[in-house]
């Protein structure tokens, strides 16, 4: 049974004897699968922003009630800020066992299997329940998130919301595509995003978001594109003046965790992981709108400009090369084309 399934029925318990055996990347460098030897096993839960984000907060008190839940056999511990490498390198580790958990932006997963890029494509989702419909639907994602269980070692655990992201820059307001004539502006790093921004009329610069601030700074970059809350806590507000609501991306983040990891815990205790999530994945989305607030707010009184003129038809109409190509390749992105349509049908937006 795939796990997405297990998730939605709760019946979890299949699990995969050779690779338990491979052992259970626990942080406490004991393979022993079940940590029924007194120690506890603390899951390192890598994350590239600042603590005061909603993911944080809910990534530690995943760790809590994980604690409570398995008499204190198992726990997380969230390391922000990039500490422990950029989304792209530590998703790696999983595989090493030296990082068993992970907030990554979509993106990346297109680096395992392009068929996530449907989820990545501009002005994709009409609304956040829109967004939500989508990925609160285990069958429809349970073929696109097991694929990279086996062959790369990655359960996806949940999909976040990750706010809606603009274009911001150190030059003017963005109203037109002609506004993005000649600027360099960062983009996540995958193909998808690449050729998003130039058909937005402006020169791709993919890169990690570590580098982005200096980048900014010195000049490499005019701009880049995200939600206000990174604008804010990276301080890109201070190196890139104007924020214009394009509005072209609501991409999800992901929860990532070590498959290997996972099948090395007992059957009660995967259990006990696996029913906290929906509860976590709530915390994190539901703290999401109150921060964009806050970070608003931040920036405007730096002296940031936020400006919402902005023809976003033009984009929209300029993207759909990029939709048609991604979505026409096989038939599971029709799929979930199709019922992203669905979605927005349903929840249309406001
Ligand atoms: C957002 C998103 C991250 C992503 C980042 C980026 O902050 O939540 O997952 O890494 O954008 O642009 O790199």
């Amino acid at each position: 049974m795939k796990l997405s399934k297990m998730l939605l029925t709760g019946a979890i318990g299949l699990v995969s004897l050779s690779l338990a055996a491979c052992g259970g990347g626990s942080s406490s460098g004991d393979s022993s699968s079940d940590a029924g030897d007194g120690k506890q096993v603390v899951f390192k839960l890598a994350f590239n922003q600042t603590d005061q984000h909603p993911q944080y907060k809910a990534g530690a008190e995943f760790g809590k009630r994980l604690e409570e839940a398995t008499d204190g056999r198992y726990s997380i511990k969230v390391y922000p800020n990039e500490q422990l490498g950029t989304q792209t390198d530590v998703i790696q580790n999983l595989s090493n066992g030296t990082v068993e958990m992970v907030y990554v932006g979509g993106p990346v997963m297109e680096g395992f299997n392009k068929d996530f890029a449907v989820y990545n494509l501009p002005y994709m989702f009409d609304s956040i329940e829109a967004q939500q419909q989508i990925f609160r639907d285990a069958d429809l994602n349970s073929e696109l998130f097991t694929s990279v269980e086996e062959s790369k070692n990655i359960t996806v655990l949940a999909a976040m919301f990750a706010g809606v992201r603009n274009i911001y820059n150190s030059k003017q307001p963005v109203r037109t595509p002609d506004d993005l004539t000649g600027l360099k502006i960062r983009v996540q790093q995958s193909d998808s995003q690449v050729r998003m921004i130039e058909l937005m009329g402006a020169v791709a610069s993919p890169m990690g978001q570590g580098d982005v601030y200096s980048a900014l700074q010195t000049g490499v970059l005019d701009g880049a594109e995200n939600n206000e809350t990174v604008y804010n806590a990276l301080k890109h507000d201070e190196v890139a003046k104007y924020y214009s609501y394009t509005r072209h991306l609501m991409i999800p983040d992901y929860l990532l965790m070590s498959t290997k990891a996972l099948d090395a815990m007992s059957d009660a205790d995967r259990e006990a992981l696996l029913a906290l999530v929906p509860e976590i994945q709530k915390m994190a989305d539901d703290g999401f709108q109150d921060f964009i607030k806050e970070s608003i707010a931040n920036s405007e009184a730096i002296g940031a400009q936020f400006n919402d003129d902005v023809d976003t038809a033009a984009f929209k109409e300029r993207v759909q090369p990029l939709i048609e190509e991604t979505v026409n390749a096989n038939d599971v992105r029709k799929a979930l084309y199709a019922a992203i349509q669905e979605a927005n049908a349903a929840h249309p937006a406001s």
